[in-house]
């Protein structure tokens, strides 16, 4: 199926919400639906779109995977309850460390990812519910992107041949599937979400495990979330368009307390970019640099050399993974 874009500068908002309720509503209707929420823009807006329509006929879950930020599954649940939309956690981290034991290849974590979130975790879901559809929040650019054979995007399933129906068991709705972030942002506006929610900088669905290089581990991730937090603390005055922390594969050798220390190395990325298709690294006064280095060789554990990226997309991409 042709998917048409809806420029942001052509979209209205209004009218656009009042389509996509109607159309949730006539989709699923009388029966059940479930999404997951992570409390990014993308699926934020799609669990306020789906509540319109359904009230307690959605159930939505934020998926402990083992992979979020620091206290990100906890501040979501709050953020949502004071909207008095429950949500339940669901710890899965086991099923999705598990299946990441082991592999370094970046698409073969992708893959492996989607099959944890999709089949294991939601098809036991589903089965339990019984409800018949999934909501989520793909985008334009995922589309785009993954179709383009650029990255495959953990949430792109029918433009890549895949019948949910027949392989899960439910079928998918994506409600925002013609915007492009800047939009969406525009519709969760209107949608009475808060602005730490509707101006949130991008994260992506595989969340830290599209910030380790080689095989993610609870150890590995560890690290990468203490960096993801210091950068985050240090980068968020910049109003840049997304800013993160990569833990490298290789070591390097670096010295504490007068001996050899063979230990991690961090990579310090911060973009500016309108919708992700193109972006270039933030020009960072050194004094910040220096600042993002003396935190994370200092706060987290084994880390001795800190980079920063200077690349712009293309050829880099915004992630690392
Ligand atoms: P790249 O790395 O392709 O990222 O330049 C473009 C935008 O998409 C986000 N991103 C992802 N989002 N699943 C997602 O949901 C993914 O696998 C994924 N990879 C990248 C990225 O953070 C950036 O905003």
């Amino acid at each position: 199926m042709e998917i048409k874009e809806i420029v942001t500068d052509d979209l209205d908002t209004e009218s656009f919400i009042g389509k996509q309720v109607k159309e949730i509503s006539s989709t699923v209707g009388d029966g059940l639906a479930i999404n997951a929420l992570s409390g990014g823009v993308d699926s934020s807006a799609v669990t306020m779109l789906a509540h319109k329509a359904l009230g307690n006929r959605l159930k939505t879950y934020f998926i402990e995977n083992g992979l979020m930020r620091e206290g990100e599954p906890e501040r979501i649940v709050y953020l949502f309850k004071e909207l008095s939309v429950p949500v339940e956690i669901l710890d899965a981290k086991r099923e999705f460390f598990d299946a990441l034991k082991g592999l370094t290849d970046p698409e073969e974590k992708r893959e492996a990812i989607t099959r944890v979130f999709y089949k294991d975790v939601f098809g036991d879901l589903v089965k339990k519910s019984k409800a018949k559809h999934l909501l989520q929040g793909t985008n334009y650019t995922d589309v785009e992107e993954t179709v383009a054979g650029i990255k495959r995007q953990h949430n792109i399933l029918e433009q890549l041949g895949i019948d949910t129906q027949e392989q899960y068991g439910y079928k998918v709705i994506e409600p925002l599937i013609q915007l492009r972030k800047s939009g969406i942002r525009k519709v969760a506006k209107d949608l009475g979400l808060p602005k730490e929610i509707y101006s949130r900088p991008p994260f992506p669905g595989p969340a830290l495990a599209a910030r380790v290089i080689g095989e993610v581990t609870p150890e590995r991730i560890e690290t990468v979330r203490k960096a993801t937090t210091i950068v985050e603390e240090e980068l968020s005055h910049t109003g840049a368009f997304q800013y993160l922390a990569v833990l490298h594969q290789d070591r390097v050798t670096g010295l504490r307390a007068g001996k050899r220390d063979y230990g991690l190395q961090i990579e310090v990325r911060c973009w500016e970019s309108k919708d992700a298709k193109v972006g270039s690294p933030t020009r960072l006064p050194h004094d910040v640099l220096e600042k993002l280095s003396e935190r994370i060789t200092g706060e987290v554990e084994g880390v001795v050399s800190v980079t920063y990226n200077i690349t712009r997309k293309p050829p880099s991409t915004i992630e690392v993974v």
